[in-house]
């Protein structure tokens, strides 16, 4: 399929919550959910057995609903099945995975971020440093509000031992250069440690072309269940020492991380927006159907709107932050709601570091593969009515 051949109104349709003529802007906080996702989960939980191990035909539905899960999330991510690890959420996984991984830091180790970092890429680096002593260093962004990659080089040095970066910003929508962020790393004998919640919506991923050690990601951004999904390299998995009670699965790598049942039901639900996005034509398709309404949206801006980050879709995923002017965020947020146009507003939009460079409230539409260009008209249009 390309790019002419996808049909966002063959899309839609499949989505309960996009008939009822509210134009959704919110993806960046969680996407609507085709409803084939939801019937999915309720199968589930109907015809599987609550557990791995019941010895009978609905105990093996459970089986094979994991093993589907974690074929599917390989395949989304570029890596083996048994690299990967399913949890609650982002943050929770890279909390989980951080402690193992740190087990052998000591005081004076280095942790590297970048200021365009959400906290749940951050906060779990925040407290090891905070237990051992480390400390958490933030490599700068540009004016343009991009990585600052000669200032990141810079704060690498022989005590790094983690690079932890946003592939994409939830704030900016700007994108990171994860090879070269990768390879730095690298070079520097340091673990790579990237958090893809935000890019993952938007393009494809491959984990081996990327050069990565650890990527997390969050499956209710792309039109998928509440869940978090990590891939940690085998070689240096195999290495770490999991938090996790004694008796459960420890084989194969990916099931270290996983702590306690998972949610199978949301695993059969992630199988499924997979098989949405793929009936889409993958990510690939989509992304430039994305890049082409993220376009248009730019080109059309009404003049009294600032747009913060970069100013093209060079080096961006369609993720706006911006303010009216004159218009207090909250003031235009609700304004838009009562026109039926779903934004949000916030401060730092927990990238904690990147606050100060940000106006004290600023406004966010994400735009994604099922928004159209008639959605994005009438937020132009909107926008431009907004008066101080
Ligand atoms: C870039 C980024 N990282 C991490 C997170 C946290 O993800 P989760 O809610 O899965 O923990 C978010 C959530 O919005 C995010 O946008």
């Amino acid at each position: 399929m390309t790019i002419s051949q996808f049909s966002v109104d063959a899309a839609r349709e499949r989505f309960s919550s996009l008939q009822k003529g509210f134009a959704f802007f919110d993806a960046p906080g969680g996407t609507q959910v085709p409803d084939e996702v939801g019937q999915a989960i309720a199968n589930a939980l109907r015809e599987a057995s609550g557990n791995l191990g019941a010895p009978y035909a609905t105990g093996r539905a459970v089986e094979a609903i994991l093993a589907r899960a974690k074929d599917d999330a390989g395949r989304f991510l570029g890596c083996s099945a048994d690299e990967i690890s399913f949890g609650m959420n982002m943050t929770t996984l890279d909390f989980a995975i951080s402690r193992a991984a740190g087990r052998d830091f000591v005081a004076g180790d280095e942790v590297l971020t970048t200021q365009l970092d959400h906290d749940g890429g951050v906060a779990p680096w925040v407290e090891l440093a905070a237990d051992k002593g480390m400390h958490v260093r933030v490599a700068q962004a540009t004016d343009e509000l991009t990585v600052d990659y000669d200032d990141l080089e810079r704060q690498l040095n022989e005590r790094t031992r983690v690079v932890a970066f946003a592939l994409a910003s939830n704030a900016t929508g700007t994108v990171a250069d994860a090879k070269r962020i990768c390879a730095l790393a690298r070079e520097a004998g340091a673990i790579s440690w990237i958090d893809a919640v935000h890019y993952a919506a938007h393009e494809p991923i491959d984990v081996q072309e990327i050069g990565c050690d650890v990527l997390i990601c969050s499956p209710y951004k792309f039109c998928g269940p509440h869940l978090g999904v990590a891939y940690v390299r085998q070689e240096l998995a195999e290495t770490w020492r999991p938090y996790k009670a004694r008796p459960s699965a420890a084989t194969p790598v990916g099931r270290r991380f996983e702590t306690g049942t998972l949610p199978y039901e949301l695993l059969a639900g992630f199988s499924a927006t997979i098989a949405y996005l793929d009936s889409l034509g993958g990510l690939r398709v989509l992304r430039d159907y994305e890049r082409e309404i993220g376009r248009y949206l730019i080109e059309n801006l009404p003049e009294n709107v600032t747009l913060y980050g970069p100013q093209t879709m060079d080096g961006r995923v369609p993720t706006f932050l911006f303010n009216v002017d004159g218009v207090p965020a909250e003031r235009a947020a609700h304004r838009l709601g009562e026109r039926g146009l779903g934004v949000w507003y916030a401060d730092n939009w927990y990238c904690v570091a990147l606050g100060p460079r940000l106006p004290e409230t600023s406004v966010r539409a994400g735009l994604i593969h099922y928004n159209t260009r008639a959605e994005v008209d009438l937020l132009v249009e909107e926008l431009g009515a907004l008066t101080p």
